[in-house]
């Protein structure tokens, strides 16, 4: 092994301080051997230079000055543990002594101590330990049963990310619904484009045409999508308002009422169209823009006699994407709720496969502050999904703004840059095990590494992503040519 450094000062039981004689980097595994346990592994957390040049020297110096300036790098470790005769990890419960060597930690100790496994059955290869040539994959069986977030600030690389996750899934046939409001997941039916990346990190291209479906309440706008449509029967005079875009439920919703039960006496299987007409019927200034509002729904074909069919919408080991562009706000966070609940009250009777529920964007359907049509079934979920086979996947560039309660359910996070304080303050109350060092990192992680946190893995990981095996539809858009 080769030595990096020794220990110094005094040394606690979770970490200590060394002084480094090689540069090594924040987040290095590191191993010291000790005398009952063999060698253990640590991490590298913090990194300080300290020189012998004081205030007062430094602003004196001239340009030319050559002093010698003594100086020293320090760092300080944390103690990841080691695998006892049971193959459990453990800490050391008497300190390491001070003098000992420190040496860099070789890939065999660092997978066997950390838990990396190889091509499992059970695993969805996300990326490599950052600097190192193992992979890491996450349980798919705790990812679906114990709910994952996906956090960074925006353009970080979360649909990148959740994208390789779904390959994953995909490849393993895991049934997934994808609530997609920018209509960007089209292209996991697409190969990528090989190159080099693609070799180091042993992925092959790869269509995934055949699993994946798509569905949007605006097929004009999203000619891939077949049609959304929910069953008119079923939809409370309220969420027709919705659907109607009227929120002024006071004036509205008295007079909508009326309107059903007098179509609804004459003809039980009435349509938007018969409402269309019975509004068109009616005198002064609600009756009008009812019936133009009524009209409007009946254009978008959003409700009809028998909605979409579950066993459409819901395919075992297939993606179906609900594609949402250019739906307006309240309109989609009805759709999420009765797609949600559906699911939910399908799954409980286990109508449809156990599945994995993504939400992009998760922060406007489920926010800490106010509330959305969808936040309470969203809730349930999150605290009961598990129990039912359901798993839930919020994505969000905005830690801060989404339901405390929804994210602490969460027991996987897959988290890339963020710098907002307050995002970073929700990450770290949410989250168990994050040290102060990890906390500064996520504030610098380069595009493409991902801090892991769960997953089956009982220490925080760093992730270098793998490249995506589909095309990746989130691209920016370019607003000059280059
Ligand atoms: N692992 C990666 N490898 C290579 N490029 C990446 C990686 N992750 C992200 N990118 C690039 O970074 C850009 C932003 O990524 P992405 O669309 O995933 O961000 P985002 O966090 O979803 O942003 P937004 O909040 O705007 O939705 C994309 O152009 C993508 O190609
Ligand atoms: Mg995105």
């Amino acid at each position: 092994m080769e030595e990096v450094g020794r220990i110094f000062g005094d040394v606690g039981l979770g970490q200590f301080q060394l002084s480094l004689a090689q540069p090594v980097e924040r987040g290095d595994y590191l191993a010291v051997v000790d005398e009952l346990h063999g060698s253990v592994l640590c991490q590298l957390d913090d990194l300080r230079r300290k020189s012998d040049l004081d205030l007062e020297h430094a602003g004196a110096m001239q340009p030319t000055d050559e002093t010698p300036i003594h100086e020293s790098l320090l760092g300080a470790a944390r103690i990841v543990g080691y695998r006892d005769g049971q193959g459990l990890v453990k800490i050391p419960t008497i300190p390491f002594r001070p003098g000992a060597h420190v040496y860099r930690a070789e890939e065999p100790l660092i997978a066997d101590v950390l838990g990396l496994k190889h091509h499992s059955n059970t695993g969805a290869y996300v990326g490599l330990l950052r600097n190192h040539e193992l992979r890491i994959e996450l349980d798919i069986n705790q990812l679906v049963q114990r709910h994952v977030s996906v956090l960074a600030k925006t353009g970080g690389g979360k649909s990148y990310l959740l994208g390789v996750l779904i390959e994953e899934l995909l490849r393993h046939r895991v049934t997934c619904v994808i609530i997609d409001p920018h209509g960007e997941y089209g292209s996991l039916r697409v190969p990528a484009e090989k190159n080099g990346v693609h070799a180091k990190f042993g992925v092959e291209v790869q269509g995934f045409a055949r699993q994946v479906q798509e569905y949007s309440p605006d097929v004009s706008l999203n000619p891939s999508a077949k049609p959304l449509t929910f069953s008119l029967r079923s939809t409370d005079p309220r969420d027709l308002l919705i659907f109607m875009g009227l929120t002024n439920v006071k004036t509205y919703l008295a007079p909508l009422k009326q309107i059903i039960e007098n179509v609804a006496l004459t003809n039980p299987d009435y349509t938007v169209h018969d409402l269309v007409r019975a509004a068109e019927a009616g005198e002064g200034a609600v009756a009008e823009t009812l019936h133009e509002r009524l009209e409007y729904v009946d254009q978008t074909k959003l409700l009809g006699p028998k909605g979409t069919s579950l066993n459409d919408l819901v395919k075992k080991g297939e993606a179906t994407l609900i594609n949402l562009r250019g739906v307006a706000p309240d309109v989609q966070e009805l759709v999420v709720a009765r797609i949600a609940t559906t699911l939910f009250e399908n799954r409980k009777k286990d109508k449809i496969p156990p599945l994995f529920l993504v939400i992009e964007e998760a922060h406007n359907f489920a926010p800490q502050q106010g509330s959305a049509t969808c936040s309470r079934i969203l809730k349930n979920i999150a605290s009961e999904g598990r129990k039912f086979g359901l798993g839930l996947c919020a994505v969000t560039q905005r830690a801060a703004r989404i339901d405390k309660s929804v994210l602490s359910q969460c027991n996987t996070q897959l988290i890339l840059q963020v710098t907002n304080p307050l995002d970073l303050k929700a990450i770290a109350q949410s989250i168990e095990g994050l040290t102060p060092g990890m906390t500064e990192m996520i504030q610098s992680l380069p595009v493409g590494v991902a801090l892991v946190t769960g997953g089956g893995y009982h220490t925080p990981l760093f992730c270098e992503v793998r490249p995506r095996a589909t095309r990746h539809g989130g691209e920016s858009v370019q607003i000059v040519a280059a």
